[in-house]
């Protein structure tokens, strides 16, 4: 194992970077370590504080939408994306150089610094027309960047010899939720100024309707997490049916508190509901696969507390093998395999959480391209055996994200439990701090 450099940060030593260039130039022709630059803007921003924002607040801005509400909000995302960069600029930099030499690690470190860049220089929005010039910059660099995830997880596994797995794992955790709230932000005004913009905006109705739902921007008031299963549900089953040509699918039967609703941000549950059945139904249908009987039935439970809506999913699907279970959360450790880095090459724009490539609705009666997040659309798209290693701790990323939380209970030989604990009230902000600095 190669020893690591601690502490010496290299974006003030320009001097190592030939030397590492070398030890790199055999892994890429095409992307080269990231440049020396002077650090003053950067430190700049990086004194600023955070201003994290709950889903509350979020809808805020969108309630009885008004030019100035929506001018507000763009302000908002126009100081919080530099100032949330920045930060996570300066974490990479304090990454040992040999880490943010990967030609991946260092793709994304570009990424990331060329939209700073781009942000930092955006003048006060004061009229419609600058902001229809930022929500086009805000598209694009959406766009720009649904290159991060695969390059990140790709390096993150090349490099996982350089850095303690635990250190890996709170970066990635930490950066991940950091673009999670980036998108958020800038979706979200991007929604409400496509509502604003929408013919049939009227100033005192603050909703847009998606086949009887109702959402303020990205945030679905009223959501359901019975419809959620059974829609995620379903579509993991057919894809199973269709790629594995299996019939061996089990059933999913939902019990509990079928009516509790939420707000929330739909993709989000969509993205951690789909990985859990997925998995269930894969590993049921695995084990039933030579077996004469029908596969048991995987059952959810939707509790509602006073703060919280809890689901628990159970599956009798053999339970996860022991060896596996220290790895489960992990996007550095355990035997990650040679596929799962082809896997991962095999997507290279996979984008955030294998989502973001969505077109919506609305926007395709526009005939506009954007990169809202819909996790069922991911769903659909990949397919049931490309195994990338990385749902299981983005879901979790995301159910924390929004304060909530996620657990598995493996029994050995029988089955798997997973808890999903959803802060019901909306009034949590997110949570931009990872677990271990929450557990420190
Ligand atoms: C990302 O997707 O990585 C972002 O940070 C997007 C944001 C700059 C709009």
């Amino acid at each position: 194992m190669q020893q690591t450099q601690p502490a010496r940060h290299w974006w003030t030593i320009g001097r190592r970077r030939s030397l590492l260039s070398r030890r790199y130039s055999t892994q890429s022709q095409s992307h080269s370590p990231p440049p020396w630059r002077p650090a003053s803007a950067l430190d700049e921003w990086v004194e600023r504080d955070v201003r994290p924002i709950s889903l509350r607040q979020l809808t805020f801005f969108g309630r009885t939408l008004t030019e100035s509400r929506l001018i507000s909000s763009a302000n908002y995302v126009r100081t919080e994306l530099p100032t949330r960069i920045a930060h996570r600029l300066r974490e990479i930099q304090k990454l040992p150089y040999v880490i943010v030499a990967n030609p991946h690690l260092s793709m994304v470190y570009e990424l990331y610094y060329k939209a700073f860049e781009r942000f930092r220089v955006v003048p006060e929005i004061r009229t419609l027309a600058d902001n229809d010039k930022f929500c086009d910059i805000l598209r694009h660099t959406l766009k720009e960047h649904l290159v991060v995830i695969p390059n990140l997880a790709m390096g993150v596994l090349e490099s996982r010899e350089l850095m303690p797995p635990d250190q890996m794992d709170h970066f990635m955790n930490t950066l991940l939720r950091a673009r999670i709230s980036r998108r958020v932000i800038a979706e979200q005004h991007l929604a409400l100024t496509e509502t604003f913009n929408s013919p049939w905006h009227f100033p005192d109705s603050h909703t847009r309707s998606d086949s009887n739902m109702e959402f303020v921007g990205e945030v679905f008031l009223r959501c359901n997490a019975k419809e959620v299963i059974e829609r995620c549900g379903k579509l993991s089953q057919d894809m199973l049916r269709q790629c594995a040509g299996s019939d061996k699918i089990p059933d999913i039967c939902i019990k509990g508190h079928l009516d509790a609703t939420f707000p929330y941000i739909l993709s989000h549950l969509e993205y951690i509901i789909g990985e859990l059945l997925r998995n269930s139904i894969q590993a049921v249908n695995e084990k039933y696969q030579e077996l004469l009987e029908p596969p048991p039935p995987i059952e959810v439970l939707i509790c509602e507390a006073p703060q919280h809506v809890i689901v628990r999913i159970s599956d009798q699907g053999g339970g996860i093998p022991r060896d596996l279970l220290p790895y489960l959360w992990s996007f550095s450790k355990g035997p990650r395999s040679k596929s799962q880095l082809e896997n991962l090459g095999q997507v290279p724009a996979m984008a955030a959480t294998m989502q973001e490539l969505t077109v919506s609705k609305e926007r395709k009666h526009a005939d506009k391209e954007t990169f809202r997040e819909s996790s069922l659309d991911s769903l659909s798209s990949r397919p049931p055996n490309l195994r990338l290693g990385i749902g299981l701790p983005m879901s979790r990323v995301y159910a924390e994200y929004w304060a909530g939380s996620l657990e598995l209970h493996s029994l050995e030989g029988y089955g798997v439990d997973a808890f999903l604990q959803i802060s019901k009230l909306g009034n949590k902000n997110e949570q931009v701090t990872t677990r271990a600095a929450i557990d420190a």
